[in-house]
């Protein structure tokens, strides 16, 4: 059977400014769908680019006193730059100062001229140079154009108009009739009630004597062509119109990313253009809406525009990709706030995720030296995970088709749950205490299948993270870096006998600063309580004691004395010795695999000529000691707070 094919574009971004979040945004779900719609066994091409010509590229390169293609040459590489470092891989990058796309964007004027969809005629209106559009009455905030604030100016002058009236009936019977071509749903309503009202005939020119900088009409060298014009023909010119293969073959798959800005030109002018060339009409856009930054959106007035790069270096790639792609409903706005990331990354990816995988892996390293025991059906009558595992992928696999990754994730995550659920249940440290070695080994066979699909369902969207699991699992990675959607079932491809490392810690948690209580708070006079025991001390003092979850591997008596135990405890990616003084409260054969709370920055010590590398805690009932642990299983070197 031929595979199905692909074609996903962003759009492609002014070169006025350095790529914001906004932008990282699109082309990060672009790259998402595109690697999901691999793992789905489709033949993919991903397009994205800049668009280099304009009015506000030649005000921006005579601020920096340079030639616009100088400039727009400094910033495209900017654009450029991102992809790799947010992992996102695109086919081709286009740019409209590319002598290919010039041509196909005069052929592609000479069709529609030729056919009679463009007229020439004098107009008199209100321009917005910033918007570089011509504004109806109508449409201004109190007299001034409501993107920049400022009144437009009135111009008169001649110029090429597209007859876009002709076909506004045939548009509207067009979305009507696909189904998909404009989703969410809300987007469609948006243009199809914008196309209640007669549609004007479109400005496609500029005059040479105002804006050299574009590209020359075929049938009138003293104009230039307006810029949607130019920039929505990138679409056909990247893929080599009229005759190159990946054209006729990716052409009819076309799915545009963009975000609701720019729906009118996408949703009408485009389909518009197309129809009046001849060619055949793309088959839809997925818009997504904006994201605000600190509740408004983002501007350099504000000064809240959110620089991808900054974002990626403080908290990480998979990281960033995850938070985005979880936290917007495609389709509806979203805020991006440093706690809202932090958040989702401390509870989502280090604990959910990454404690899951550390703990299974750690239990299997303590119980099997690491090696992968096989499956014994009959020693697991809970056994639920493989139904769970079928369900996540299909929710995955239905949302991710419809550009819901939000949902797409949940689903995991939901499947995350179950297996921790199923530790709970299974309670693999009772297992091991009562020496039920087939079914622990069942057991954690079992998670570590679990892992197994988490790895191979993360992909799209955290595609390092997914080698870094499959790598610690023993897992044969294909060549092309992924396993298709239908290679993840069935259960059981884990094969026995494989030994385990222990594995480096999937995401560091990350520390939440502490801000000063607001200087305008009221200040509380009176404390109800003043505990009587020690100097108060402030929260940052606290937070300079490092406290760890270890798992006592081995204690022993000291020589010499009844009172100290030596023990070597398992911090996670060292191994400690601590000297405590709980000899007369515990045997060291009742220590052996208990999780204790270490005070893990404790100045090194000499206790009876043995050293010392931490503290254990605990509390004194009766004159005995009680050590301080858990209601769970933490993995070692876990911090405490
Ligand atoms: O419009 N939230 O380029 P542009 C989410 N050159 N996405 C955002 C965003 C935000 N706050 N801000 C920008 C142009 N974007 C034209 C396009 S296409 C033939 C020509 C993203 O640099 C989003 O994808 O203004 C939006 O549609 C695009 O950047 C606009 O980029
Ligand atoms: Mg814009």
């Amino acid at each position: 059977m031929e595979k199905k094919s692909q074609f996903f574009t962003t759009p492609i971004y002014y070169v006025n400014a350095k790529p914001h979040l906004g932008h990282a945004y699109t082309s990060i779900a672009a790259d998402v769908a595109t690697r999901f719609k691999k793992m789905d066994s489709q033949d993919t091409y991903f397009l994205t680019g800049t668009d280099e010509h304009g009015d506000k590229i030649v005000q921006a390169a005579e601020k920096q006193n340079t030639s616009p293609k100088a400039y727009a040459d400094q910033i495209s590489q900017l654009f450029q730059d991102l992809l790799p470092l947010l992992h996102i891989k695109n086919d081709q990058f286009i740019r409209t100062t590319d002598v290919d796309h010039i041509r196909v964007v005069t052929a592609i004027l000479s069709k529609i001229y030729d056919a009679g969809d463009i007229y020439f005629s004098s107009y008199e209106g209100l321009y917005c140079f910033g918007c570089e559009r011509f504004y109806q009455e109508r449409e201004l905030v109190e007299g001034k154009c409501p993107d920049h604030g400022t009144a437009p100016e009135t111009i008169k002058e001649s110029n090429y108009f597209f007859k876009m009236s002709k076909y506004q009936e045939w548009l509207i019977d067009h979305i009507n009739t696909h189904d998909n071509f404009i989703q969410p749903a809300q987007y469609k309503n948006e243009i199809l009630s914008f196309l209640k009202e007669p549609l004007e005939d479109l400005c496609i020119s500029r005059p040479k004597s105002r804006l050299t900088w574009g590209i020359t009409l075929p049938f009138d060298e003293d104009y230039v062509t307006y810029v949607w014009f130019d920039a929505l023909v990138n679409y056909i010119s990247a893929l080599g119109y009229p005759d190159k293969e990946l054209f006729k073959k990716f052409w009819p798959t076309t799915r545009h990313f963009v975000a609701k800005d720019i729906i009118k030109p996408h949703g009408i002018y485009w389909p518009i253009m197309l129809k009046a060339a001849g060619l055949d009409i793309y088959d839809g856009l997925n818009v997504h809406g904006f994201w605000n930054v600190k509740g408004s959106k983002m501007s350099k007035s504000i000064g809240n525009v959110t620089d991808p790069v900054e974002v990626t270096r403080e908290f990480g790639v998979d990281q960033f990709r995850y938070f985005l792609m979880r936290e917007m409903v495609f389709g509806l706005d979203a805020n991006f706030t440093e706690d809202v990331i932090v958040s989702r990354i401390n509870a989502d990816l280090a604990n959910d995720l990454g404690n899951l995988f550390s703990r299974v892996l750690s239990m299997n390293t303590r119980y099997f030296n690491g090696k992968i025991m096989g499956a014994d059906a009959a020693s697991d009558p809970n056994y639920c995970l493989e139904a769970n595992a079928a369900k996540a992928i299909e929710d995955f696999k239905t949302a991710m088709e419809l550009c819901q990754f939000h949902k797409g994730l949940a689903s995991v995550w939901t499947f995350i749950s179950a297996m921790n659920k199923y530790i709970d249940t299974h309670e693999p440290w009772s297992l091991a205490k009562g020496s039920h070695i087939s079914a622990l080994g069942t057991v954690l066979y079992n998670l570590i299948e679990g892992l197994r699909v988490i790895s191979c369902l993360i992909y799209p969207v955290m595609p390092s993270t997914s080698k870094k699991m499959q790598l610690a699992l023993g897992m044969d990675i294909p060549d092309k870096g992924f396993f298709n959607l239908d290679q993840i079932l069935p259960w059981g491809q884990t094969k026995p006998g494989t030994c385990l490392e222990k594995p480096e810690m999937l995401f560091p948690r990350i520390e939440i600063k502490t801000t000063e209580p607001e200087k305008n708070q009221p200040v509380k006079k009176e404390k109800p309580f003043k505990p009587a025991l020690k100097e108060e001390i402030t929260i940052e003092d606290f937070a300079k004691i490092d406290l760890r979850a270890g798992t006592i591997l081995s204690a022993e008596q000291i020589q010499g004395s009844n009172k100290l135990l030596k023990l070597m405890v398992d911090l996670g990616p060292e191994t400690r010795q601590v000297i405590a003084g709980i000899g007369k409260s515990y045997s060291p054969q009742d220590l052996k695999g208990k999780q204790v709370i270490v005070v893990a920055n404790l100045k090194e010590a000499q206790i009876m000529g043995e050293i010392s590398q931490g503290m254990v805690l605990a509390g004194n009932h009766k004159k005995k000691m009680i050590l301080s642990g858990f209601d769970k299983e933490l993995s070692p070197g876990n911090p405490v707070k």
